[in-house]
C-alpha cells in the first residue's frame, strides 16, 4: 500500500485514490434496495439518537473542514442544531455541553492531541461521542462510544486529501441514519440519496480528468503570491480547505472567506494580483442554491470590474460562468449537499501542482507533521 506505484508523489496518488476510498466507505453501509443506511458502529441507542438535543463537532485542520460540511449536512436533512469547534479551542470555551448530547471527533490520525483532549472534555461532560477515524484501533477510536471508520487506507503525504473526501462521505452518512431513525425521511428520500452516493466515485474520476488543466494554472500562477478562496454555504469548508491545502504544500499564502464577507473587508485586496478562487456551482433543483448562485455572478462581475482574476469551480453546462470567469474547472450535477466532495478535488490537484513548480518537498512541507500529538 505505502508505494507510490506509477505517481510522483503519495499527495497525487491518494487525490487519485478518493474513488477508491468513498466506494470503500459507503458500499458496505447502504442498502439501496431497502433504502436504509446501516451504521451499527454508531453503538448509541435509536432512543437516545431520538431524544438528541444538539450536536458538536469537534476537530483540527482539514478533519475540522470536514466538520463544517457536515454541519449543513446533518442540519439541513435531520434538522438538529450542529456546533463545530477548533478541538485546540474547545476546553477554552468552557463547552456548555452535557447529557442528551453527542459530540463527534473527526479525525484521519486518531492521534491529534487537541482532538483527544477534547473529546476527554466532551466525555467527562456527560456527552456521548463518537469518532469518525481513518486509524483502526487508535486512541480517539478506543476512547469514543462509537466509531465510524474512513476506509480512504493509509494516507502518507502531509497534506491530507483522501481522508477529506471519506470524512464527508461519512458525515453524509450519519447524517441520512439519524435521519432515518429520527423519522425526518423517509425511505424514498434516503433511497434517492444512496443512489446519489453510490454514483459519486465515478464523478470523483470525471473531476480527476481536470488534473491537467489545474496543471496548467499552476504554471500560469505559481509566481503570485497570495490567493483568496471563496465559497457560501457547505462550499465555504472546500474554500477552507482549498487554501489550506496551497499553504501547507506550496508556501503560498492564501486565505478561506465566506463569499458574502469579501465585501465587509477584504475586497480591497482584490485587483491583478490577488487571484480569487471561487466555488460557484449551483444545484438547480434546490432553491437555495439557485440564489446563491446568484449572488456569486454579482460577485464575479465586481471582481472582474476590479481587475481581478477569478478562478471558478462551476457546474457542468454552465456557459455564464465560462464567459466571465478566467478559468472555469466544471463539475458533474450533484446535490447541493454532496458537491463538496467533487469541488475539493481540483483545489488539491492545484495546491498540488503548485508545489511541484516550485520544486518543494510535496509530502513533507516544512515544519509540519502527519499527526500533531504535542499541544
Ligand atoms: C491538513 C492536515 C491537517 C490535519 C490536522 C488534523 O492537510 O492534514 O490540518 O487535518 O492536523 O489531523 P487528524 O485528522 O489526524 O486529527
Amino acid at each position: 500500500m505505502a508505494d507510490k506505484g506509477k505517481f510522483a508523489h503519495y499527495m497525487l496518488k491518494e487525490i487519485f485514490e478518493q474513488p477508491q476510498g468513498l466506494r470503500d466507505t459507503i458500499a458496505p453501509r447502504v442498502s439501496l434496495k431497502d433504502g436504509t443506511v446501516r451504521l451499527e458502529e454508531v453503538r448509541i441507542g435509536e432512543d437516545e439518537l431520538k431524544a438528541l438535543r444538539r450536536i458538536n463537532i469537534v476537530a483540527s485542520g482539514t478533519s475540522r473542514h470536514a466538520g463544517m460540511a457536515g454541519q449543513y449536512m446533518i442540519q439541513d436533512l435531520v434538522n438538529v442544531p450542529v456546533d463545530v469547534d477548533y478541538a485546540s479551542e474547545f476546553e477554552y470555551r468552557n463547552p456548555l455541553i452535557g447529557r442528551g448530547e453527542l459530540t463527534i471527533v473527526i479525525t484521519q490520525s486518531g492521534e491529534t492531541a487537541d482532538t483527544t483532549a477534547a473529546q476527554r472534555e466532551a466525555r467527562a461532560k456527560g456527552s456521548r461521542t463518537i469518532a469518525i477515524s481513518n486509524v483502526v484501533d487508535s486512541t480517539i477510536a478506543r476512547e469514543a462510544d462509537g466509531v465510524i471508520y474512513t476506509h480512504a487506507g493509509p494516507e502518507i503525504s502531509i497534506a491530507s486529501t483522501k481522508a477529506f473526501t471519506a470524512q464527508m462521505a461519512v458525515l453524509f452518512l450519519f447524517a441520512l441514519y439519524l435521519g432515518q431513525v429520527r423519522g425526518k425521511l423517509s425511505k424514498d428520500q434516503v433511497r434517492r440519496y444512496i443512489s446519489e452516493l453510490l454514483e459519486l466515485p465515478k464523478k470523483v474520476e470525471t473531476v480527476l480528468e481536470s488534473a491537467p488543466d489545474c496543471e496548467r494554472l499552476a504554471d500560469k500562477y505559481h509566481k503570485m503570491e497570495s490567493f483568496l478562496f471563496l465559497g457560501r454555504a457547505s462550499h465555504y469548508p472546500v474554500a477552507m480547505d482549498g487554501a489550506l491545502k496551497l499553504k501547507e504544500v506550496s508556501y503560498v499564502h492564501a486565505e478561506g472567506y465566506p463569499t458574502g464577507e469579501v465585501k465587509h473587508g477584504p475586497n480591497a485586496l482584490i485587483d491583478e494580483n490577488l487571484p480569487v478562487v471561487i466555488i460557484a456551482t449551483c444545484d438547480r433543483n434546490d432553491l437555495g442554491s439557485l440564489l446563491r448562485y446568484q449572488k456569486n455572478v454579482a460577485n464575479i462581475k465586481g471582481f472582474k470590474q476590479q481587475s481581478g482574476r477569478v478562478f471558478a469551480i462551476a457546474s457542468q453546462g454552465d456557459e455564464e460562468m465560462r464567459q466571465m470567469a478566467d478559468h472555469t474547472i466544471f463539475m458533474p450535477q450533484a446535490s447541493e449537499l454532496l458537491l463538496p466532495i467533487l469541488e475539493i478535488v481540483p483545489l488539491q490537484l492545484f495546491a498540488y501542482y503548485m508545489a511541484v513548480r516550485k520544486g518543494l518537498d510535496v509530502d513533507r512541507p516544512r515544519n509540519l507533521v502527519k499527526s500533531v500529538t504535542l499541544e
